[in-house]
């Protein structure tokens, strides 16, 4: 008898193909471009042995027990999994699957354009050629900030805090910092400096958060930090948003605290349109694309399709989750 498995949403068509090739489970597909209602998660994860899942389902006890016993592995189609309440998951001695590295370079392009968009101010220049405010060139205007000689911080080296620390460098920076749990050999080949948190928001002209939503990272971003920061500096974020106080944020942008911020992630995803946030021109939000490849996209479906079936079948995951 095949096993059932539960998908979320439609996914790249490798990941789909891969499942219906191994011929080990039928596949109940949540087959659309929107989130899956809550109540129809529920519904679908009942008796399924494998659920394919992404960053925005929350996956919790409700859903665990709706889905009950059978229940043998998750994969998630990110590298977060601060969405699954992994307490849980063991607890009940369910697998868990994610996708790290494949994603690693086209997130971390994707913060460095973050970054120049925010700091050179490209949103603005746009807006203004498009709406007539461009009337000359004019020495004054849409002025913004440049990396070269500038103090880059990353807060969270890992694997992608470090990609984008090597793409950095070579814009001109002076000095990399870096703040988190723990001394990274790999650093030393940037020459960067490990120093207090403190101490990379106070001397950043540059601050990239790309650590893990984790208890202690959650609103780390707050009124204290941003008042530590220069008045020159950017603050630009590819992990979560809710590593950051956004209302800290609003204020700290509005009164020039600090010069501008660029956010590929927000509380809540979406963010409403009305955002106070979304009024400020040195404020640039995208809506979570960090590895919005087409290439990546695909890539991580099929390692999402083989985690999940590692998972179904007791053998090897290619990225399994260790917790
Ligand atoms: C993206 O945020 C991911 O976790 O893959
Ligand atoms: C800018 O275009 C310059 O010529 O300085």
């Amino acid at each position: 008898k095949l096993m059932k498995v539960f998908v979320t949403r439609r996914i790249p068509q490798e990941g789909m193909k891969i499942l219906s090739a191994a011929g080990v489970c039928e596949v109940c597909l949540w087959d659309s471009d929107e989130p899956v209602p809550r109540s129809e998660l529920l519904k679908g994860v009942q008796g399924a042995h494998g659920l394919l899942c992404l960053l925005s389902d929350k996956i919790d006890v409700e859903v665990l027990d709706a889905a009950g016993p059978n229940l043998k592995v998750i994969s998630t189609l990110s590298v977060g999994f601060d969405h699954m309440a992994l307490d849980e998951i063991k607890k009940r001695g369910i697998r868990v699957g994610y996708t790290p590295d494949v994603l690693t370079d086209a997130t971390a392009e994707l913060t460095v354009a973050l970054l120049l968009a925010t700091a050179r101010r490209l949103p603005e220049g746009v807006e203004e050629v498009k709406n007539g405010g461009w009337s000359s060139w004019k020495p004054l205007w849409l002025c913004g900030y440049g990396l070269s000689g500038s103090t880059v911080g990353v807060i969270g080296l890992g694997r992608i805090g470090m990609a984008i620390a090597r793409r950095l460098m070579p814009f001109g920076v002076k000095r990399l910092l870096y703040a988190g749990r723990r001394v990274k050999p790999e650093a030393a080949e940037l020459n960067g400096e490990f120093v207090p948190l403190d101490t990379l928001v106070s001397e950043s002209d540059f601050i990239v958060v790309s650590c893990s939503l984790t208890p202690e990272t959650q609103g780390m971003c707050d009124k204290a930090f941003f008042s530590n920061m220069k008045n020159t500096a950017v603050f630009v974020n590819s992990s979560r948003g809710a590593v950051v106080n956004q209302e800290d944020l609003y204020e700290a942008l509005k009164s020039g605290q600090i010069a501008a911020a660029g956010l590929d992630v927000t509380t809540p995803e979406p963010l409403p349109t009305n955002h106070p946030l979304l009024t400020l021109k040195n404020c640039v939000v995208l809506p979570h694309i960090g590895s919005a490849t087409y290439s990546t996209r695909g890539i991580m479906s099929a390692l999402t399709a083989r985690n999940l079936l590692g998972g179904l079948q007791g053998t090897d995951m290619p990225s399994e989750l260790t917790f």
